[in-house]
């Protein structure tokens, strides 16, 4: 009886231990500088206006997307440039 306390021991140290490694991983998610840019996007740009405004605009290029995410920046600064980048490369991926 004795012998199958210990042997469970080595189960318990390895099951902290991919506890561990989860919760280290989702800390490494959360501090990530690369972002999902669609939940950036869904979360940035509905602040104002429903996302529908951005699916009917009529941007083709990357340029167009990027001036006019930048005009949107500007309106209250709730997103940094790096943010805009990665909005309006998302945009000019998926809104065609
Ligand atoms: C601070 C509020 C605010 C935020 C945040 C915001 N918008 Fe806007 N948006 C507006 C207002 C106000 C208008 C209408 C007046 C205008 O066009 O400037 C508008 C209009 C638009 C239009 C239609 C006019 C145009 O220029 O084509 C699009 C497309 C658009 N927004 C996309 C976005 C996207 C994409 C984001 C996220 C990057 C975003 N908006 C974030 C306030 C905002």
């Amino acid at each position: 009886m004795i012998g199958k306390k210990v042997s469970l021991k080595p189960v318990s140290v390895l099951f902290a231990g991919i506890l561990m490694f989860f919760g280290l991983l989702s800390l490494t998610a959360c501090g990530s500088n690369t972002p999902d840019p669609k939940e950036l996007y869904e979360d940035k740009c509905s602040a104002c206006h429903g996302l529908g405004i951005v699916e009917s605009a009529p941007y083709s290029s990357l340029e167009e997307w990027q001036a006019m995410v930048d005009r949107m920046q500007d309106k209250n600064r709730s997103f940094s440039d790096t943010e805009a980048k990665a909005i309006a490369e998302y945009l000019n991926e998926n809104m065609k």
